[in-house]
């Protein structure tokens, strides 16, 4: 086997709800374009072989996967089964002994000497009790590294863009990209209830996003956000599908750094590395 199953940490309601909306896309597919990310994170947590490593919602694990090909001892959480089984796949295929949790980034379980979170624990419904978590898991003198959107990036820009056909999110829940403000992320760190977080360093750095028209973009966009495709036959049925890939499709427009023949654009992330006290 290279890779080993353990027990579910009894993922929580909002998290199954969660995991549902993210099976629902082609997500595969956009993790694939953020590599480079996955990648970034990895360096900054500074893995040496023998080093373990938390992977919080690791999606088909990137970032999981890029710290054992160093030799770290990983393992990749996420409340996500669908997205957890294409990541063992991924391991399998290079023989890399990563280990799968079904959990959410509240329920993280083991003691571990980097705790990283590539676009994860920005999704988890509290995020004070999410940093809290990661702290808690991290070993003492331990690093953990968040990548999150900011909230003046692309990312944002196109969520606010599909948000205006989808459900209103619960009324308590701030936006994921409060995690890509370094004050924010300043202050979760720091607060009592993380206790012992010690040094926080931030920047921003960026990913790019190339196809070969606009119109291309807004159909991937639609095929790999599950929140969308969860939500398709109503819009569909109310002509609202057109229209919004429509409005994506002038949102790469927009966005679009590469005059002439394709479209690219650059989606801006904070990267936040926060070290445990002794
Ligand atoms: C944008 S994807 C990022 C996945 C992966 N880290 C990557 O770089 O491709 C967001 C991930 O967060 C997960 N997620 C959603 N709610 C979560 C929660 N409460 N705790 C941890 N992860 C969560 C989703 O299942 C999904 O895999």
């Amino acid at each position: 086997m290279s890779e080993t199953s353990v027990p579910s940490a009894s993922p929580t309601s909002s998290a199954t709800r969660a995991a549902s909306t993210w099976a629902a896309g082609d997500y595969p597919a956009m993790a694939r374009r953020l590599v480079p990310v996955a990648d970034r994170v990895i360096a900054a947590a500074g893995v040496a072989p023998g080093t373990t490593l938390l992977d919080v919602g690791c999606g088909t694990g990137n970032a999981a996967l890029a710290a054992a090909r160093l030799g770290a001892v990983a393992t990749g959480t996420d409340p996500t089964p669908e997205l957890l089984a294409v990541a063992a796949r991924r391991a399998r295929e290079e023989g890399l002994p990563v280990t799968w949790q079904e959990a959410s980034a509240d329920r993280l379980t083991g003691v571990h000497d980097r705790v990283v979170s590539v676009f994860g624990a920005m999704y988890a419904p509290d995020p004070r009790r999410a940093a809290a978590s990661m702290v808690e898991h991290c070993a003492p003198g331990g690093r953990i590294v968040s990548a999150a959107w900011t909230p003046d990036g692309f990312m944002a820009a196109a969520s606010r863009a599909m948000g205006r056909y989808l459900p209103p999110p619960p009324p308590d829940a701030g936006p994921p990209t409060h995690w890509g403000d370094a004050d924010k992320v300043r202050e979760w760190f720091a607060a009592p209830e993380a206790g012992g977080a010690t040094e926080i360093a931030t920047s921003t750095d960026h990913v790019r996003l190339a196809f070969a028209s606009p119109i291309e973009a807004a159909e991937f966009w639609v095929r790999t956000a599950g929140h969308l495709q969860a939500e398709r036959r109503r819009l569909e049925a109310s002509g609202a599908w057109q229209a919004l890939h429509h409005d994506l499709a002038a949102l790469f427009t927009e966005w679009n750094r590469t005059p002439g023949s394709g479209v690219e654009v650059e989606s801006s992330y904070l990267l936040a590395v926060v070290t445990r006290s002794v």
